[in-house]
């Protein structure tokens, strides 16, 4: 039998893309979402791609403890990776008790009632975020993590140790895999599911391509007197896809029981430092369009360079990242085309 994978929030950006990598490798997938920060569109593409009409959808808020432990006990949940969280940095400082609130609670309710049915498999979906500004980079998985900038990144860190806590409180009911993902970027090559950010996008890429589309009139760099080879802030830069099938990788493992220990850490990213200005002049080469930015003040909170050393998730998982930043660029591109008509 099929086994079952419950990915809440698994219709925005990140969890549609799971989604479809986890029924295209034969697990049977419950997305459960309340569509808050997203509308439906990403959904539908999930069910075009895979052909999946009958898709099970549970419009749910996992802030909602019955509503949380009612899907566990509807389904036969053999993993569930967790999504559904707020992201936006520059909101969680304006108003924190909303996400603490939200990221810490739902987080909770899943835990809660994954215990309640005797225990589950639990992949948590962190973020580099975590390192804060690191002393040396590449970051391991033993790179101390810093105190976060923001609440959205206290809430990763909170997260992290809240499963790490639960899983060694459990007696072995429950396993963990955080995953602490770069910088994801990019859409699926279908064109059909990609990044939907709702009013003026925080990050670069949709930033970039909001403004080659004509959706924004400029872009800014934020910084370029940072001590980087051309000034610009570097990141690791990881396609959708490829980060979409490390998580087929994580819960393969851990449902064939291949763990080293109860609750395991991995970077999701490439390796390969990119900058803000490389990105920005990919951008307009792979894709033949000129784009208007300028120069601008650096972003309070930013740090100046991280990328992550993936040789754990590569050894580990069995897992690399394949795409080219170029395809990448392409692809999120084309999305934008799609969104617009073109
Ligand atoms: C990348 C680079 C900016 C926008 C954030 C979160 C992190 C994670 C991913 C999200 C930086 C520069 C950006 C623009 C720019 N979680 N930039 N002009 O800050 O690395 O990470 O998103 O859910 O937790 O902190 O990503 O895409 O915002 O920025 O110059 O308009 O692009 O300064 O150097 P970041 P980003």
């Amino acid at each position: 039998m099929k086994k079952t994978v419950l990915v809440s929030g698994g219709a925005g950006f990140i969890g549609s893309h799971v989604t479809v990598e986890l029924l295209q490798a034969g697990y049977e997938v419950v997305v459960a979402d309340n569509f808050s920060n997203c509308d439906r569109t990403c959904f539908e593409g999930v069910k075009k791609i895979t052909g999946r009409e009958d898709l099970p959808l549970e419009v749910v808020d996992f802030c909602d403890e019955a509503a949380a432990k009612a899907i566990f006990h509807k389904y036969h949940i053999d993993a569930v990776i967790h999504f559904a969280a707020f992201k936006a940095v520059g909101e969680s400082v304006a108003e924190p008790l909303k996400y603490y609130k939200n990221n810490l609670v739902s987080f909770m309710n899943v835990l809660e009632a994954a215990s309640e049915v005797g225990g589950c498999n639990v992949l948590f979906s962190s973020s580099a975020t975590v390192y804060g500004e690191p002393e040396k980079v590449p970051v391991t998985e033993d790179t101390p993590r810093q105190p976060a900038m923001s609440p959205y990144g206290n809430t990763k860190t909170m997260c992290e140790d809240i499963l790490q806590d639960t899983v060694k409180a459990s007696g072995g009911a429950i396993k963990g895999i955080l995953l602490r993902y770069f910088n994801p970027i990019g859409a699926h090559p279908s064109a059909l599911i990609g990044e939907l950010p709702r009013g003026v996008p925080n990050n670069l890429v949709p930033f970039i391509t909001q403004t080659a589309i004509g959706k924004r009139e400029c872009l800014s760099i934020f910084g370029n007197d940072y001590p980087t080879p051309d000034g610009t802030c570097l990141r690791d830069y990881i396609d959708i896809v490829d980060l979409a099938r490390a998580h087929v990788f994580a819960v393969t493992r851990m449902m064939e029981g291949k763990m080293k220990k109860p609750c395991e850490i991995f970077n999701v990213g490439t390796g390969r430092p990119v900058s803000v200005m490389e990105l920005v002049n990919a951008f307009q080469k792979v894709n033949g369009v000129k784009l208007n930015y300028k120069i601008a003040a650096r972003r309070p909170g930013d740090v100046t360079a991280i990328w992550a050393d993936p040789t754990l998730a590569n050894n580990e998982l069995g897992w690399k990242a394949e795409r080219s930043v170029e395809d990448t660029l392409k692809s999120a591109w084309a999305w934008e085309c799609h969104l617009a008509g073109k």
